[in-house]
């Protein structure tokens, strides 16, 4: 039996006086966990005694944006009424206990488990990255792989550090799935023995650097980049240059941080460039933008008769060339000072290569790349444009979202990760008879756009 209905009392919660900031304390505990706004709590209790929630401002909003604008929950107004009977306790309680478990076990754990999940992953991944980024520092993938898993007690001994510091790094790392945790003991996921063990030949540490040194320091203007449609971020590096590229000659560390990360990452997809492209007709590639020459070592190590040579800013040219002289095929390679916008690109190649290059530029400096290599090619050439795709219908993938803002906010103000319908239309308008799509793994793809 509800009781009888008592005179309603408003409680202005922003008055600071004792009653109201603790009605703010209960009802903010019983609301909160109650995120669809669909369950209201009706009966709290404050100081002992049962009130009985009549109307409440609450937008029915997820707890999720209650929780974060709870600043605006101190100056809702409240409206309620005291009730003093035993049974509506008793009562409130058992409604209570089934909303509590239809909520944690239907709401949250089924219908809104991946929403919740996401919205974490997003709403912390500072947080998750900054602890990746300290377990990576500490090499504590590859200690875990060693000893094919450790105790909490061992790790701290192993690192050095003490308890409750290595509690909480390794609770970042176990909720957001970098390792799995079996009883007392943490072990790697497979993904974490591929990409996260200093001694896997996969491994994507480098990027992880770069994530610090370049990714933390330009992307917290992402905001004034939409804005202003310019990589505001790049007022962080030191320079006056456009791009990125060409900042980083100021500054040797980074430069090199930044190179070996994108020889990380193309030492991984280089090797399916390699799988999957067919370059065996190709005498002679020029790499633009080939960086330190991590894809042409790859290309001419597998076929023989090739020829390879980095087309790049002087000092990322200069970089590779004495990289190039140390390899075994270094007769047939080589690099080429040069701007690909200022500068002729060389005529005596029959394939321009570019790969992680077209996604820094707009669509119209890209459409002017391709008329370039177009024009700088003979009869039966071809352009090989090699790079993670974005879905034609831009709801994906993940790793397009996640690389393109970079280019934006940082490297030049203006690329993107591009679709594989916008990489076609360009060729085509470029003067490309023949353009083909090559699907890759690792969300990559391949456009071959052929000379006729
Ligand atoms: C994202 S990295 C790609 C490196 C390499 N192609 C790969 O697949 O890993 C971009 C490269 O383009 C070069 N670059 C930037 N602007 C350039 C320009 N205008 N002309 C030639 N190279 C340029 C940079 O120096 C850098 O090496």
């Amino acid at each position: 039996m509800r009781p009888a209905p008592q005179p309603m009392v408003t409680a202005d919660t922003a008055s600071g006086n004792s009653v109201g900031s603790s009605i703010v304390g209960s009802i903010c505990q019983e609301i909160l966990p109650f995120s669809a706004g669909f369950l209201r709590p009706s009966y709290f209790s404050v100081d002992g005694k049962a009130f009985q929630l009549i109307q409440s401002s609450y937008p029915p909003e997820s707890s999720m944006s209650v929780a974060v604008t709870s600043a605006r929950l101190e100056r809702q107004k409240v409206r309620i009424r005291p009730t003093d009977s035993a049974q509506s306790n008793a009562f409130s309680r058992s409604v209570s206990r089934v909303r509590s478990w239809l909520q944690r076990n239907v709401i949250e754990g089924i219908f809104l488990r991946r929403q919740v999940e996401r919205f974490f992953l997003v709403f912390g991944g500072h947080i998750f990255f900054q602890t990746l980024e300290a377990a990576s520092r500490f090499d504590l993938f590859t200690h875990l792989k060693t000893e094919n898993g450790m105790t909490r007690d061992q790790i701290c001994e192993k690192l050095g550090i003490q308890d409750q510091p290595c509690r909480i790094m390794l609770l970042g790392l176990v909720s957001s799935g970098m390792i799995k945790k079996r009883g007392n003991v943490y072990k790697n996921t497979r993904m974490a023995n591929e990409v996260l063990c200093s001694d896997s030949q996969t491994n994507l540490l480098p990027y992880i650097a770069l994530q610090r040194h370049v990714m933390y320091k330009g992307m917290p203007k992402f905001y004034e980049s939409i804005k202003e449609y310019r990589n505001c971020g790049l007022d962080e590096f030191e320079g006056d240059e456009p791009t990125l590229y060409q900042r980083l000659a100021h500054d040797p560390e980074v430069e090199e941080v930044f190179h070996d990360s994108m020889s990380a990452l193309s030492v991984q997809t280089n090797k399916i460039l390699a799988d999957f492209v067919d370059f065996s007709s190709v005498k002679s590639l020029v790499d633009i933008g080939g960086g330190d020459g991590t894809n042409i070592i790859t290309l001419t190590s597998k076929y023989s008769h090739l020829r390879g040579r980095v087309f790049d800013l002087p000092s990322v040219a200069n970089l590779a060339r004495e990289q190039l002289a140390a390899h075994p095929n270094a007769e047939r390679l080589g690099a080429v000072n040069g701007n690909c916008f200022e500068d002729a690109l060389p005529t005596d190649a029959d394939c321009f290569l570019l790969a992680h290059f077209c996604t820094i530029w707009s669509p119209e400096k890209n459409k002017q790349l391709l008329k370039k290599c177009f024009d700088a090619l003979p009869s039966g050439g071809r352009v090989v444009i090699f790079n993670m795709m974005q879905d034609n219908d831009e709801t994906g993938p993940l790793s397009a979202a996640v690389g393109s803002p970079y280019f934006l906010t940082i490297a030049t103000g203006e690329g993107m990760l591009y679709t594989w319908n916008e990489y076609g239309q360009w060729a085509r308008e470029a003067g490309f008879a023949d353009v083909k799509q090559v699907k890759l793994p690792r969300d990559h793809g391949a456009i071959v756009a052929i000379k006729s």
